[in-house]
């Protein structure tokens, strides 16, 4: 009798353990796919007609997971035909600016099921013999990607290239365009830093940042070195500005983006009218790379690749203070014709 009350207990507390771990199994693949699983919002009419009915994120996943199959050769002309799969001409661009943090930024918007990224940067406006080949070159160099979402490039050298504004102009004038930047001397240490590791690797030896960034026969700052340049970037905005008004534009504050990322993208989801969809759960800060990582759903997450987020070397403060120095009027300027501060030194 005893022994048969114990095997009745036994099977009960099997059953309900069974139970148990089901339900927190269930739990732990929802939580993975909570922010995935909320419905798309179609796109603000700017961004093309509201023709089409949302679209069940499941079947984006699909048809995400179909892109990946062409790339890779397995799926036919045939399926994405079927799937209403279109190569579009980006409705915003990354333009720059170098080393700001413009792979971060489009990887991470890429997290958006609404957008599509260009992987590789393209350079149609800044290179001559790319731009000769035409818009339709350019076009077919775009994803794939369902008519409700938008394709996004990045490629840093725009923002500094002088035809670019006009080429750009020329092809949509009402086109967003993402500007990320950092402190400009903290950037300018990064560029010369990724050129110094250029130079390393075919075992070149390289100038001391220091020699480069100060022009030895006056001792005032090198502005004839590109790296000092580039982070003028009020110079480069009124070019710009000379196409499009201040409000086509978005800065992205780079510095932010490494140590608080999602504020910075709900600015720029806010500022292409797309549904807020990234979260917390989409970053994660990794200690070891020191950076913020992505993370799609519960199986798939990823960090940028080693070469951004480099150790820069030592530099002389007293250079660096000549150049905080240097670039302080032309950030007051840039911060007004903006509307966006920086506690830029
Ligand atoms: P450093 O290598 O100087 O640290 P870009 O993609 O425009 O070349 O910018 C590279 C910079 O992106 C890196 O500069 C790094 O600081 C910054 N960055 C921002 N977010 C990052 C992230 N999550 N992972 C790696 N690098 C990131």
């Amino acid at each position: 009798m005893l022994f048969k009350q114990q095997a009745l207990l036994r099977q009960k507390l099997f059953v309900l353990g069974s139970l148990a771990i089901g339900s927190l199994l269930y739990l732990v693949a929802r939580v993975g796919s909570l922010d995935r699983l909320q419905p798309l919002c179609p796109i603000d009419s700017r961004f093309g007609p509201r023709s089409q009915d949302e679209i069940p994120l499941r079947a984006l996943q699909f048809k995400r997971g179909l892109l990946h199959e062409f790339r890779k050769g397995n799926a036919t002309k045939e399926q994405i035909r079927l799937h209403n799969l279109v190569q579009q001409l980006p409705k915003a661009i990354i333009i720059g600016v170098r080393k700001g943090g413009t792979r971060a930024l489009l990887e991470m918007l890429n997290l958006h099921p609404a957008v599509v990224k260009a992987s590789q940067e393209i350079h149609f406006f800044d290179n001559d013999e790319n731009y000769a080949k035409g818009i339709e070159w350019y076009r077919k160099k775009m994803p794939f990607s369902y008519p409700h979402q938008i394709t996004i490039e990045k490629s840093p050298a725009y923002f500094i290239t002088e035809e670019v504004p006009e080429r750009i102009y020329k092809m949509n004038s009402s086109i967003k365009l993402l500007i990320i930047v950092r402190e400009p001397t903290t950037r300018a240490i990064s560029d010369y830093t990724q050129v110094l590791e250029g130079k390393e690797r075919k075992n070149k030896t390289y100038y001391k940042f220091e020699k480069l960034a100060i022009d030895p026969n006056t001792c005032e700052v090198n502005t004839k070195y590109k790296a000092v340049r580039t982070s003028i970037y009020t110079k480069h905005l009124e070019r710009w500005l000379k196409y499009f008004p201040i409000e086509q534009f978005h800065i992205v504050d780079g510095d932010r983006l490494i140590t608080e990322p999602l504020p910075e993208l709900q600015l720029v989801e806010k500022f292409l009218n797309l549904p807020p969809r990234i979260s917390q759960y989409n970053l994660y800060f990794n200690a070891t790379r020191g950076f913020y990582c992505l993370r799609f759903n519960i199986v798939f997450n990823k960090c940028l690749a080693g070469s951004k987020g480099r150790i820069h070397p030592e530099v002389d403060t007293s250079v660096i203070t000549k150049l905080r120095k240097f670039f302080h009027p032309f950030n007051q300027k840039f911060y007004q014709i903006t509307g966006r501060t920086f506690n830029w030194p």
